[in-house]
This record gives C-alpha cells, structure tokens and sequence, in this order.
C-alpha cells in the first residue's frame, strides 16, 4: 500500500471548509480571508513565524465552535443563522448582541403568543447572560485540543485559544487587552471582519463600519493600514479560492503527513464533527470500527480497509451545514430542512476536495454513505453496480450505528434490534447482504477499553462522572444518576478537571471521545 503523503494545509482546508458551513459562511470564507490575513501580514512585514501564525489562525479559527452547540440551539433555535447574525455585528457593542439574540428568538418562537414570546425572550436573554461566557470558554479550549492533534505548534493553538478577544478588552472569555491579545488574533479578526462586511454592505461601507471600530475591536495600526488600500487588499476576493493558492501561501516548512499523521488528523475530524450534540459523540469512531473490521472480515485489501476507516471518520462532516436546531426537532421536518440533510453528502465531498489525489477515494466513499442498492438512498440516488464493496459497508456500517444510537425524537435500538433492522433493509434490497452480515459480525465482539492508567489516573467513579458529563448531563443530573450529593459530583468534575488539564465542559467531553470513552450506550441510557 502506498503510503500516503498530504500537505497538512490540505487537512486544514478541509476543516475550513467544515466551518464556513457550521458558522454559516458563504463560500470560501476562510480561504479567503486567509489571503487577506496573508496580504496584511506582508503588508505590515511581519516575520515568518508571525505569517505562519496567521495563516493558521485564519483558516482554523472557528474549529472549537462545534463545542455545546446542543446548548446554543436549546436555547436559540437555528444556531447557523445566529451565528451568521452575529458575525456581522460588533460584538463589543450590547444593543447589537443583544438585537440578535431577540431576532434569534423570535424566529425560535414563531408561533408563539405576544405574551408568550415576551416571556421566552426575557427568559432567553438571562440564559444567554449565563451560559456565554462558559460557551466561548469551551469554544476556545477545543480548539486548541484540535489544532495540537493536527500536530499544530503551542503558540498556534494559544491563538486559537484567543478567538473571541478583542484589542479594547471587550472580547470573551478572558478580556484580554491590547497586546495581550496576540498580533495573529487581532489581524485575523480585522480581516474576517472586512470580508463579511463587504460581502453584506459593500465595500465603501464596510470601510467606514471598519473604521468606527478602530480602536474597538481592532488595532488602529492595522485597521490604518488595511483602510489605506482596502480596494487593493481585497482585489480579487469575492469569489473561490483555490487549493493551489492556499498550499502557496503557506509559510515553509510545509507540514506533510505521513499515514499515522493523517489517520491523526482524521480521527480529529470525527471528534470535531460529533461534538456538536451529545447523542453523536463517538459516532464516526464507532462506524470507522465496524466498517474497517467488516472490510477486513470480507477480506477487502489493506487500502480499501484504511479508505473506508478514513471515509467513516469524515462521512458526516457534511452533516455541519444543517443545524443542531434542526437534528433536535420531534416534530415533523419541513420540505426544506429534508434537502438540507439530503445535501451533507455532497458538503462532504466537497469539504474533502481540499485533499486532492490522496483523499479522492475518501471523498467518493463519503458522497455515498447514505446511498441504497435500489436507488432509494441520497442524494444522488446511486444504485447497486455504483456501488463499490466499501461504499457498501459504510451504509451498512453507519446505518447499524445510528440505529443503536439515541436520537431527541427516538429511543436506540438494542442490538439484536438494530440487526433486525439492518437484515429488514437487506430483504427489500436497500443493503448489501454481505455487508451488513461482516458489520453484524464484528458488532458481536467486546468493546475494547482503555486502561485506567492511561486516564490520567482518574478513579473509576471520576470516569463514570465524565462519561456522564460528556453525554451532555449536568453536574445536577450527574448527581441524580448516580444518587450522590451535587456537592460530591461537583468535586468529582473539579478533581477530574483538574486531572486531565481542562476547565470546561466541552473540552472535558473531547477528552472522553479521543480515549473512546464515550460509546453509544451512554447516549442511549441517557
Ligand atoms: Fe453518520
Ligand atoms: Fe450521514
């Protein structure tokens, strides 16, 4: 097998793509403002390691954001639009923030009464008051765990860290101030800023919105410098970017990752993808497991079993242009929100583009995963002589593993039950048979766990406690399940907190993924 060798700014483009659709972007943002950044940085003659830092920073910046997304959509409803909202506001000024926050419930509680939507807002913004800062915190955290798994320097990730901080002290959590907040950051920010506002109110008033937020949100060295030629900084910017563009861009040495490096960054991947929501935490890793034995067991060869493992770890990337909102309704779906999911497909397909030759047989696999021999699967409605061995065994794979898995609108299935399902679909012709029987097989075995003494040494109580944590319960509910006293349960969060290095919520839940401790079961049980 050959073994593969890709531009780690390939991965990166892949993940920036992952977070225009989670943020609500349009296309190429961060591509796009990586150019910009990269420009700037030329412009103001910062050294190489400072040009790296940006470049990194622009087009990774949002990577932590998949983190309590659950939380944001309870709250808010569809996260995505509000997010794109609020990208086009000063966050510093609190009338805007909260406009948003008011427009984001409105269109939440459609329908309501005057008196009950009254209500809902007033209830809406005290939670929002709450659970920002704790929010912004995991963001952060996350997304310097992610950006050290992609093998990213310290002074990168502490970037990453810094997303939401602001050059007059205004930003979250942390509040830093001026130089506090590191050069990557501030340009970053400048020009994200001025791409997003360009593309919404053009570019002559976007250059007055970026000017009145000189010395707010932004530098005024830097904003003086981008408002001097901002016509000549943005030239050519307002459509896609190309993958050639962004590997020259980047600063030397260029990062290549061998096949242990990409399995690393795949698997990243998978974790950053089911964070989103409690009930898909674990999912990839577990679909990656039982496609990759099901390849092997139906005596596939070793490049199409490590295709179909990286395909399983990414398969649902895609899955980050539909809202939370949107996966956590009982209630019917509208014709729109069918096509949205029926499109993550093709997002996942095009996210994995950025790879190029070395990722091509991923991508296909990812653009058939939900694809049925009878045509009856999306969204491009392949049928059986379309369908290769592999792309046979991920839909088989996947559909296993989701129907063993809870969801908000149904409980999971057992296994026995899921099994009878998988054969049902393989009597009306919609599954491979083979496949589903090599998944079936492997589903039977034990699930492999790591040992306490690669846990940071965390007492079994302290992993029960995380699990639970990590299937999105709260410290009160922890307590409940475990009937101990929510004093007891804080201290176990506090102490296992402190064990394995994080303070929040989320990041404590990436914890429990990368060591396979979270298993579809929690979700189910909870
Ligand atoms: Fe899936
Ligand atoms: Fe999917």
């Amino acid at each position: 097998m050959a073994a593969p060798a890709v531009r780690r700014a390939d991965f990166l483009m892949a993940l920036a793509y992952a977070t225009d659709l989670a943020t609500g972007q349009s296309r190429d943002f961060a591509l796009r403002s990586c150019v910009l950044a990269m420009r700037l940085a030329e412009a103001a003659h910062l050294d190489i390691n400072e040009r790296r830092n940006v470049y990194h920073q622009a087009l990774l910046r949002y990577i932590g954001c998949n983190a309590d997304t659950h939380l944001l959509a309870a709250a808010f409803g569809d996260e995505i639009a509000m997010r794109q909202d609020l990208a086009r506001i000063d966050l510093g000024n609190h009338a805007e923030v909260g406009e948003i926050f008011v427009r984001a419930l409105t269109r939440h509680h459609a329908g309501a009464t005057p008196e009950e939507l009254a209500g809902a807002i007033e209830r809406g913004l005290a939670e929002a008051m709450q659970v920002s800062v704790p929010i912004l915190a995991g963001h952060c955290e996350v997304a310097q765990r992610i950006g050290a798994r992609v093998g990213l320097s310290p002074e990168i990730c502490d970037n990453l860290g810094k997303l939401y901080e602001r050059w007059d002290g205004r930003g979250l959590p942390r509040g830093l101030k001026g130089d506090e907040v590191t050069l990557a950051v501030r340009l970053v920010s400048l020009a994200q800023d001025a791409i997003v506002l360009a593309e919404v109110h053009g570019t002559e008033a976007m250059q007055a919105m970026i000017a009145k937020r000189r010395g707010g949100a932004y530098e005024p060295a830097l904003a003086d410098l981008f408002l001097a030629d901002a016509a000549g900084f943005l030239k050519g910017l307002d459509g896609a970017v190309d993958r050639e563009t962004i590997l020259a861009l980047e600063p030397a040495p260029h990062a290549i990752l061998d096949a242990a490096a990409c399995e690393d960054a795949y698997v990243a991947i998978a974790d950053m993808v089911d964070m989103r929501m409690p009930f898909t935490y674990g999912h990839s890793r577990a679909v990656a497991a039982l496609a990759a034995a099901a390849a092997k067991h139906m005596g596939l060869p070793a490049s199409d079993i490590r295709d179909v493992r990286w395909a399983a770890y990414t398969h649902d990337i895609g899955e980050l242009a539909v809202p939370v909102s949107t996966w956590m309704k009982s209630k019917p779906l509208t014709v729109r929100e069918i096509d949205t999911i029926r499109l993550h497909p093709y997002h996942g397909e095009r996210a994995l583009a950025a790879l190029g030759g070395e990722g091509r047989a991923v991508a296909a696999l990812v653009l058939r995963h939900h694809e049925r021999l009878d045509g009856s699967g999306y969204h491009r409605y392949v049928r059986g002589s379309d369908l290769s061995p592999t792309a046979r065994i991920l839909a088989a794979a996947e559909a296993f593993q989701t129907a063993r898995e809870a969801r908000p609108y149904r409980p999971a299935l057992s296994d026995a039950a899921a099994a009878a399902k998988l054969r049902s679909l393989v009597r009306e012709g919609r599954l491979c048979p083979e496949a589903v029987e090599a998944v079936l097989s492997y589903a039977g075995q034990p699930a492999r766990r790591d040992s306490a003494e690669r846990l940071a040494g965390l007492t079994p109580r302290e992993i029960e406690v995380l699990r639970l944590i990590a299937a999105g319960q709260t410290a009160k509910e922890v307590a409940r399940h475990l009937e101990i006293a929510p004093k007891t349960a804080d201290n176990h969060i506090q102490s296992l907190y402190s064990k394995i290095g994080v303070t929040t919520r989320a990041a404590a839940a990436l914890y429990a993924v990368e060591r396979g401790l979270v298993q579809y079961q929690i979700s189910a049980a909870a």
